[in-house]
C-alpha cells in the first residue's frame, strides 16, 4: 500500500476544483483498507467533503454548495458528500447556512473487528497532521455494524492515533474533549469506517450571535433552513408574529443583508497545520465587502414574552444586524401586517408537556383565523412538531415540508392565502 500523504499539505495550493461528481460514502467501493487521502492528493488537493445536514434540509444544502460554485453536490440522507479544495472548505464552512459541519474525510475501510479498526487507523501518517504538542478529540457514529458500542470505537480510534504519532515522534498528544485542535470523526456504517476531519470544531449552528437561550429557541440551522424553503428572497416583508428569541427574523436578516452566518466564529481548520491564514483572509474580506443594509420595515418579530424580545433584541446587535430587524411587544392577537404582499412564518408552541394541547388548539384556531384574515396576499408558513394541533389551522396546506428540530419530526406548511 502506498504510504499515505497529507491531504492538507501545509503551503500547498490546492487546484481549482474539478467538475467531477463526488462519490456518496457509503456506496463507495471499499478496496482493503483505502487511505482516500493518498488519491485526492494525487488528484490535485481535491478533499471528499461531507456535510451534515438536519433532515429535511439536504437538498437546501446542495443548492448552496451550488450557490458557492462547488458543483457536483450529492444530497443524501442526513449530508451532502461534494469535493472541493481547500478554498471551497474554507468558503463551505463560513456561507454554510443549513449545515451542521463539514468533514473532510480521511479514509475508509472495513472494519468488523477491534483489531481492524486499530490496524486501519494506524495506517494513516497522523504525525503529519498532528503533533505532540496538539490536542485531539474523537467523535464517533455507528449504524448497523458489529462495533456497537461508539465509547470504545472512540477510544480504540484515539489510541491508534496516539499510538502511531508515539512511535514517529517518541511523544504522544493529549485529549481535549472541549476544546481540541483537531477534532477526527469516525463513523462506521455497516462494517465499514469512515474516518475524517472535522473541519467545523463547533457545531456550526454555533454562530455566536447567541449569547443566551430562551425556553424553545429554533436551532439556527432549521431556521435558516424554513427562510430558505419559504423562497423569500429579501424583496418582500418578512414577519415573525411568534418568534421568542428571534432566531428566524435573525436568519432571514443574515440572508439578506449577505451576511456569512460564521463571520463571528472561530472553526477547526483554523487551527490545523496547513491554516492558510492569507487565503481565509482574502475570503473574509471578500464577504465583509458584499454586505448590505436592510431596508427599514423589512423584517419584522412580535412577542408576548418580554424577555424573549429582549434577547432578540441582543441577539439581533450580536449579529452585526443592529437597528435592522424591529421587534414588537404584542400578541397574536393584535398582529396587522402592513403591505399587500410578504411572507409571515410563524412557530407557534408544540406543547409538549402534558394538558398545554387543550390550551394550545385555541391558540392554533387563531393563527388560521388571522392568516385568513388579516394576511390576504401574503404568504403563510407555519412550523409545528405537533400535527394534531397543526389541524386546528382549519385552512388547506398546499404544500408540507418534512424537517427535524433535533430529534422532533416537525412540518413545515405553506399557505397560499388569498
Ligand atoms: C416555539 S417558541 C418560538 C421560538 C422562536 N422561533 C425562537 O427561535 O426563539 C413560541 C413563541 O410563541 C410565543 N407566543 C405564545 N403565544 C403567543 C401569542 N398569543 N402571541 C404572541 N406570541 C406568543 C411564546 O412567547 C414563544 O416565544
Amino acid at each position: 500500500m502506498d504510504k499515505p500523504r497529507h491531504i492538507l499539505r501545509p503551503g500547498a495550493r490546492p487546484a481549482p476544483p474539478k467538475e467531477k461528481p463526488a462519490a456518496v460514502i457509503s456506496a463507495q467501493p471499499i478496496p482493503a483498507p483505502a487511505i482516500v487521502a493518498a488519491s485526492v492528493a494525487a488528484q490535485g488537493q481535491l478533499l471528499d467533503c461531507f456535510a451534515a445536514v438536519p433532515r429535511g434540509a439536504e437538498e437546501l444544502a446542495g443548492a448552496e454548495l451550488g450557490a458557492l460554485g462547488i458543483t457536483g453536490a450529492q444530497p443524501g440522507k442526513g449530508g451532502v458528500v461534494f469535493r472541493t479544495d481547500r478554498s471551497g472548505l474554507y468558503r463551505a464552512n463560513l456561507w454554510l447556512r443549513t449545515a451542521s459541519r463539514v468533514l473532510v474525510q480521511l479514509a475508509t475501510f472495513p472494519c468488523a473487528t477491534p483489531a481492524e479498526l486499530y490496524a486501519g487507523v494506524h495506517d494513516i501518517a497522523w504525525q503529519e497532521l498532528i503533533t505532540p504538542e496538539m490536542t485531539l478529540a474523537v467523535d464517533c457514529s455507528l449504524r448497523d455494524s458489529a462495533l456497537t458500542h461508539s465509547g470504545f470505537v472512540a477510544l480504540k480510534t484515539k489510541d491508534a492515533i496516539v499510538d502511531r504519532i508515539r512511535e514517529a515522534c517518541g511523544r504522544r498528544p493529549n485529549v481535549d474533549t472541549a476544546l481540541p485542535d483537531v477534532r477526527i470523526n469516525v463513523h462506521l456504517h455497516k462494517n465499514v469506517c469512515t474516518l475524517s476531519l472535522d473541519s467545523s470544531g463547533e457545531s456550526l449552528d454555533r454562530r455566536g450571535y447567541r449569547l443566551e437561550r430562551n425556553e424553545a429557541p429554533l436551532r439556527e440551522t432549521l431556521a435558516a433552513a424554513v427562510v430558505a424553503l419559504t423562497g423569500w428572497d429579501g424583496s418582500i416583508p418578512l414577519a415573525d408574529p411568534m418568534c421568542g428569541s428571534g432566531t428566524i427574523p435573525v436568519e432571514a436578516a443574515l440572508m439578506a443583508a449577505r451576511i456569512p452566518p460564521g463571520l463571528q466564529r472561530r472553526f477547526g481548520f483554523q487551527r490545523w497545520l496547513d491554516f492558510d491564514a492569507q487565503l481565509w483572509d482574502s475570503i473574509c474580506a471578500e464577504a465583509e465587502a458584499g454586505i448590505r443594509k436592510l431596508p427599514v420595515g423589512l423584517i419584522t418579530g412580535y412577542d408576548l414574552d418580554a424577555k424573549a424580545l429582549l434577547l432578540a433584541g441582543r441577539n439581533t446587535g450580536k449579529a452585526g444586524l443592529e437597528g435592522q430587524i424591529h421587534f414588537f411587544h404584542a400578541a397574536l392577537q393584535d398582529f396587522h401586517p402592513e403591505g399587500d404582499r410578504g411572507v409571515v412564518i410563524l412557530n407557534p408552541p408544540y406543547g409538549i408537556r402534558l394538558g398545554e394541547e387543550d390550551d394550545l388548539r385555541e391558540l392554533y384556531c387563531q393563527i388560521g383565523d388571522i392568516m385568513k384574515k388579516r394576511c390576504r396576499g401574503w404568504t403563510g408558513y407555519v412550523l409545528t412538531g405537533n400535527l394534531e394541533l397543526a389541524k386546528y389551522i382549519g385552512l388547506k396546506a398546499s404544500r408540507r415540508y418534512v424537517l427535524y428540530n433535533g430529534a422532533i419530526e416537525c412540518r413545515l406548511l405553506k399557505y397560499d392565502l388569498y
